[in-house]
């Protein structure tokens, strides 16, 4: 059994036996949430690209807990640099872990870290846990890479932005879940800011007018996935 946990914005946390599975962990810079960023049972930090909202306190957890960063190679490099361990990856391929597997994925949108560096590209990932998978978007458009991820990875679970304006908003979402055929979506990237305001409520609805379920998580809020 896994617990997945919202974290506000697009951080979550999934707890699977010894292992804690942080992703992109905007935490101290928003007061919706709360969360032990020295929590010693965190051990994998996954980003899916450098904006601030998004490498957020990773860098500090991981000299914090010594949980290692998972990242694109550009991100990872940066992140090696300020004396933390790193995981560097491409888009594309496998990568297996004790609690199961990840690929990084396309996500259009672009990245660069708070202070100006490059940080590669941005990327979507998706999650095997325990044969459990988990697609989280990150900050992207609508794509058609959605239907082939949908019909390759065959995730159950989608965690999509709505919020608009930096990535896709409520009506791609929508159409989006359809592609990825997914039986559970999860929003995220919405209400954090005045210029991503999204009527989560309404999607919820119209994924169900589409046959497929929506959870609303709120910040602290967790659910068993299996
Ligand atoms: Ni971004
Ligand atoms: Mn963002």
């Amino acid at each position: 059994m896994n617990e997945l946990r919202y974290l506000g914005h697009s951080a979550f946390f999934i707890k699977n036996g010894d292992y804690g599975i942080l992703i992109d962990p905007f935490i101290s810079q928003n007061p919706a949430v709360k969360f032990d960023v020295r929590d010693t049972s965190i051990t994998h930090i996954f980003l899916t690209h450098g904006h601030g909202d998004h490498l957020g306190d990773a860098i500090a957890i991981a000299q914090a807990t010594g949980a290692i960063i998972v990242a694109v190679f550009e991100l990872a490099n940066y992140c090696q640099a300020r004396g933390v361990k790193t995981l560097s990856v491409g888009l594309g391929g496998e990568i297996k872990f004790g609690w199961g597997s990840c690929w990084f994925l396309p996500a259009f949108h672009s990245s660069s870290t708070p202070d100006g560096h490059y940080a590669g590209c941005a990327a979507s990932i998706l999650f095997d846990i325990d044969g459990v998978r988990i697609f989280h978007a990150g900050d992207t458009a609508m794509t058609t890479e959605m239907k082939l991820i949908g019909d390759f990875y065959k995730p159950y679970y989608a965690i999509l932005p709505i919020g608009g304006h930096f990535t896709m908003g409520i009506p791609e979402a929508l159409y989006s879940a359809k592609m990825l055929n997914v039986k559970e979506v999860i929003p995220m990237h919405y209400n954090t800011f005045d210029v991503i305001q999204a009527d989560v409520i309404s999607f919820i609805t119209s994924l169900e007018e589409q046959g497929q379920r929506g959870i609303i998580l709120k910040p602290n809020e967790s659910i068993e996935i299996q």
